[in-house]
C-alpha cells in the first residue's frame, strides 16, 4: 500500500484488519491495527520504520514497486519493537550498507533481535538533524520509555509533520488514514484503550515529554504515529494526552468480580444498587473478569474514579481472573483512584485481605472499611448490608 501524505511524504505501511490480539495474546484489538511506515523524500530518501512479520514480504514488494529498496538512502528506526522493526532484517539483507539512524538504546534492541554487530548504525540524540536535501530535514527527539527505552520521534519541518512512533497511536484500522475522515468517537475510544493498556504505565514521562515537546514550539500540522490514523487535527490528541497523563478520571465507578455460585455476583449487584441510590449522577459499569475482555476492563478502570473488586475466597486466595487483573493493574501504576473489595466466603474468610493487599500494591486509595465479606449465600439482610456499603462507598467517592 502506498498513500500520498504530502508531496514529500508517502505512507507505505500495512493495515492488519484481522488482528485481534497484540503483544502475543496479552492485549485485545477491537478492529485490528496498522504498522505505519513512511517515506520522506528530499534529494535523498529516508524510510521511517518497517512492518511486522506477517507483512514483511508484501512490504518489500511494495517498496520495490514504488521507490525500490536500492534507492533508499537512510533507514530511520524510531523504535525497535518487532511490530515496527521486524522487516529491517529483510531490508538489511538487500542493503547491508544502508545507514541506520536510531538512538543508542535502539542499537542495543536491534542487536538483541538481529544479532548483527556490523550494520551501519548512526546514533542520534534530541536535536540532531538529518539533511535530505531540497529543504527536507528530519529533526530527532528522544522519548525514552514511550514505550521502550529506545524510542524517538522525528519532526519534518518542511511539511510540519511529527512522526511520533507509538505515542498518539491506536489499534484501529481504516482505509481513510486521516483523522478528519473517520468517526472521531470511535477513534477516541481506540486511542484511550491504547493509552490505558500501553502508555499509562509511563504517564509521568508523558507529562514531562509533552511539556518538553510543546516548549520547542514546533508547528505541527499532522501527527503521524506508528499505529492507526494520522492526526490532521493534532491539537485534539495532544489535549487528550495532556488529560490522560494527569491522574485521569471521569465520573465513573467500575465493579469487577468473578464468581463461582453467584454469591459474589449478588453482592456486586447489591453494591451497585447502593451506589446508584446514593449518587444519581455517577455512571456504574460492571464486568465479570472471567468472561469480559481484560483490555476493555483496564480501559474502563483507567476512565474510572473508583473501582470495586470482588472474588470469593478460593484456595486461601482469590479466583485467578481477578488476581490476573489486579496484577495487570499493578503494572499500570494508575494514580488518584479509590477502591474497595467484596466477595463471599465459606469456611475461610481470606478474600478481602488478599484483594485489599493487591489493590494497595496497585496504588489504589482504600475505602474504610476496606471491604465487605458475606458468609455463604447472601441473605436479604446481607444484601441490605451490601447496599449500605455501596452507598457509603459512593458518598466517599463524590
Ligand atoms: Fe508499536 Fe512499542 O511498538
Amino acid at each position: 500500500m502506498s498513500l500520498k501524505i504530502t508531496d514529500n511524504v508517502d505512507y507505505v505501511g500495512k493495515i492488519d484488519w484481522t488482528l485481534r490480539h497484540f503483544h502475543g495474546e496479552q492485549l485485545s484489538t477491537s478492529s485490528g491495527t496498522t504498522y505505519n511506515s513512511y517515506i520522506v523524500k528530499g534529494d535523498k530518501i529516508a524510510l521511517i520504520d518497517t512492518v511486522w512479520q506477517p507483512f514483511a514480504d508484501e512490504f518489500i514488494s511494495d517498496i520495490e514497486q514504488t521507490i525500490g529498496v536500492n534507492d533508499i538512502d537512510y533507514m530511520i528506526v524510531l523504535h525497535a519493537e518487532q511490530d515496527h522493526c521486524y522487516t529491517l532484517g529483510h531490508i538489511m539483507k538487500l542493503r547491508p550498507d544502508l545507514p541506520i539512524y536510531c538512538t543508542a538504546n535502539a542499537v542495543k534492541s536491534i542487536k538483541g533481535y538481529f544479532h548483527n554487530e556490523n550494520w551501519n548504525f548512526n546514533v542520534v540524540k534530541t536535536g540532531d538533524k538529518l539533511d535530505l536535501g531540497n529543504g527536507s530535514e528530519l529533526t530527532f527527539i528522544e522519548v525514552p520509555m514511550l514505550h521502550w527505552p529506545d524510542q524517538m520521534m522525528a519532526y519534518y519541518e518542511k511539511d510540519e509533520i511529527l512522526f511520533s512512533s507509538d505515542p498518539f497511536g491506536e489499534h484501529y484500522c481504516s482505509e481513510f488514514m486521516f483523522s478528519e475522515k473517520v468517526d472521531l468517537s470511535e477513534l477516541e475510544h481506540e486511542a484511550i484503550k491504547y493509552y490505558a493498556n500501553i502508555v499509562a504505565p509511563y504517564s509521568n514521562i508523558v507529562k514531562k515529554k509533552l511539556e518538553e515537546v510543546l516548549a520547542l514550539n514546533l508547528k505541527i500540522k499532522m501527527i503521524a504515529p506508528s499505529h492507526g490514523i494520522i492526526w490532521t487535527n493534532p491539537e485534539y490528541i495532544i489535549n487528550k494526552y495532556a488529560q490522560w497523563c494527569n491522574s485521569y478520571k471521569e465520573n465513573l465507578i467500575t465493579i469487577v468480580f468473578d464468581t463461582m455460585y453467584k454469591s459474589t455476583h449478588k453482592i456486586a449487584k447489591a453494591i451497585k444498587e447502593g451506589i446508584i441510590a446514593q449518587d444519581k449522577e455517577v455512571e456504574v459499569k460492571m464486568f465479570n473478569s472471567a468472561t469480559a475482555d481484560i483490555s476493555d476492563i483496564v480501559t474502563e478502570v483507567f476512565r474510572s474514579k473508583a473501582v470495586l473488586v470482588g472474588s470469593p475466597t478460593y484456595n486461601s486466595g482469590i479466583l485467578h481472573s481477578v488476581a490476573g487483573l489486579l496484577d495487570e493493574l499493578r503494572g499500570f501504576r494508575l494514580t488518584g483512584k479509590k477502591a474497595a473489595a467484596f466477595g463471599s466466603f465459606g469456611w475461610a474468610n481470606m478474600n478481602i485481605k488478599v484483594l485489599t493487599d493487591m489493590l494497595k500494591s496497585a496504588g489504589f486509595e482504600l475505602f474504610e472499611p476496606t471491604g465487605i465479606a458475606i458468609n455463604w449465600n447472601p441473605t436479604q439482610d446481607n444484601l441490605t448490608e451490601c447496599r449500605q456499603f455501596g452507598k457509603g462507598f459512593a458518598e466517599w467517592c463524590m
